[in-house]
């Protein structure tokens, strides 16, 4: 499997995920990959907006053709690989350091492909972010100049957690699971994190005693 290529960059897009969207459904092939030095308006889950300053981020999305239900929790996994041994994987798939989210990831899949997008600051000023983005945004706290690498260093992470056997990749999620222990609250309830089931899903300690699994795409947290 050869992730990146072919590269479609750009200086300036409205959304990565979007111009992806639109390769992916005229036949691009697995792998295939827009990036962006900046999005005007990058899309976040759940309708939200992403943010990304020119220069100072990766904003990439790659056209998948094999892929399994564990998308989301490997890319966050290949995200936590590059930004070191204390980054976490916050269930179903931002990573935070030190408290703070360092990257989101947005799959939207059909028939046939998914695009998975993945936004990373690397050297962004998290206090000139909107006010909301700035309120939770952390950075790799790498230098501009640091960009590509840092991108290329994800997509090797990609390739192998991308291939990795299901366990093994449960394995490593359960390493590095930001909600463990942490008070979840999503549509329909609330509870404490305990873990991640052998399938990916979350499961949580509820307030009566009973424990449930969260499927990721099913479920959307509040916390
Ligand atoms: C989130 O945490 O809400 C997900 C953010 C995903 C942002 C990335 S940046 C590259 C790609 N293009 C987009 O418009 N969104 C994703």
């Amino acid at each position: 499997m050869s992730l990146g290529e072919p590269r479609e960059h750009h200086e300036t897009i409205g959304s990565t995920n979007e111009r992806a969207r639109e390769l992916a459904e005229e036949g691009a092939a697995h792998g295939a990959l827009v990036t962006a030095d900046e999005q005007t308006s990058g899309r976040g889950r759940q309708g939200r907006s992403w943010a990304t300053p020119p220069g100072v981020a990766i904003a990439a999305s790659l056209i998948l053709r094999e892929f399994d239900d564990l998308l989301p929790l490997r890319a966050g996994l290949a995200v936590a690989d590059i930004a070191g041994p204390s980054a976490l994987v916050k269930w179903p798939n931002d990573v935070w350091v030190d408290g703070k989210k360092v990257a989101g990831i947005l799959v939207e899949a059909r028939e046939g492909w998914a695009v998975l997008g993945i936004g990373v600051n690397v050297a962004v000023d998290v206090s000139a972010l909107p006010p909301d983005a700035a309120a939770v945004a952390g950075t790799l706290g790498r230098d501009e100049s640091e960009v590509e690498a840092t991108l290329t260093e994800l997509l090797d992470a990609l390739e192998t957690r991308l291939e990795q056997e299901k366990a093994a990749a449960i394995t490593s999620l359960r390493e590095r699971d930001a909600l463990l222990g942490k008070s979840v609250r999503w549509d329909g309830g609330e509870g404490l994190g305990a873990g991640i089931d052998d399938s990916g899903a979350l499961l949580v300690h509820q307030p009566d005693g009973t424990t449930t699994a969260l499927s990721a795409g099913e479920v959307t947290l509040t916390t």
